[in-house]
């Protein structure tokens, strides 16, 4: 861990780049129910045409009050959390134990962000695939988490464990590694009951990746998996898949294919430029839309 670096997230959504704290506004306000997603898109480019702030945009427009501002500013949310002495997930999942720390509220700000430019009611449009280039960059940790805020929101959410090969999920929500998961269901040894709730997150579900086979290419390439991502999407409204490092194997590039769409993590001076370069360029070639990007600093 970079001591000098606070651990924290950047996240760029594309053609959304504009001003941070006022794209945080709006993030704040479609999480609170004060405004739509449909409403933040107006407000959006409002802004960019007339070159204002996201509050006077929003203003001007009639789609918020001051009121609505001062509550974004005063930040006063309350999501569903877990108590730090409450064992009964993983400490990674920051999300769900430490919903007031910086690094979570940039993941709700990645959350907006892939609301307004991926995610809809269009069930071709609920799965994305989180992808890197190399080992121990943050897949794991970035997927799960963005996982716990999507289901805070209300959102019906499933976390698919699609690294086949160093799966880690099951650690993440301290499942038994022996329960069926995604191998198990392109293998057809499973189903629907592969799928597991977890109790004290209400809205999330999780696909862990199973018993780790010997052909996990293969078997992502099966019809099985794209047949799965086809019935999830109809039942969850957000399905978020963990994927291996794209350096080891094509795994990553065959899921993100499948889900449509691709969140590509980087780690803060690790991840050479030119691989992240390639991967995305290989994404493209694959058809999966890279929607984002995420920064990761540990
Ligand atoms: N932003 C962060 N803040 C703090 N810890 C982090 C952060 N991102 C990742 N970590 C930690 O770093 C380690 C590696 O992260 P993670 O397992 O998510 O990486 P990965 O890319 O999925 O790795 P692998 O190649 O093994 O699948 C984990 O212990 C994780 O909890
Ligand atoms: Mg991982």
């Amino acid at each position: 861990m970079d001591m000098n670096q606070p651990s924290s997230i950047e996240a760029a959504v594309r053609s959304s780049a504009n001003a941070g704290r006022e794209r945080s506004i709006g993030a704040i306000l479609i999480d609170a129910g004060r405004l739509s997603v449909e409403a933040a898109e107006k407000i959006i480019r409002e802004q960019k045409a007339k070159g204002l702030r996201f509050g006077d945009a929003a203003i001007g427009l009639g789609l918020l009050k001051q009121d609505d501002i001062d509550f974004a500013l005063a930040r006063q949310f309350d999501y569903p959390y877990l108590s730090a002495g409450d064992g009964a997930l993983s400490s990674t999942l920051v999300a769900a134990y430490k919903p007031a720390s910086p690094m979570v509220e940039q993941l709700r700000a990645l959350r907006s962000q892939l609301m307004v430019r991926w995610f809809s009611d269009d069930t071709t449009r609920r799965a994305l695939a989180v992808v890197s280039a190399e080992r121990g960059e943050g897949r794991s940790f970035v997927a799960a988490n963005l996982a716990v805020v999507f289901s805070q929101l209300g959102e019906r959410t499933l976390l698919i464990d699609a690294d086949l090969r160093n799966p880690r999920q099951h650690k993440n929500f301290k499942l038994d590694p022996r329960t069926p998961g995604l191998s198990s269901v392109l293998s057809g040894r499973a189903n629907g009951e592969a799928l597991i709730r977890i109790p004290s997150l209400v809205g999330l579900s999780v696909l862990p990746a199973g018993a780790v086979p010997p052909n996990p290419q293969e078997l992502l390439a099966r019809p099985q998996f794209v047949r799965l991502i086809e019935q999830v999407s109809k039942s969850f409204d957000v399905v978020i898949i963990d994927t291996p490092a794209a350096d080891i194997a094509a795994d990553a590039n065959v899921v993100a294919a499948r889900a449509g769409a691709s969140l590509v993590v980087a780690r803060r001076d690790h991840t050479p430029a030119p691989k992240i370069h390639a991967l995305t360029k290989d994404l493209s070639g694959a058809n999966a839309l890279v929607v984002g990007s995420v920064l990761n600093s540990f």
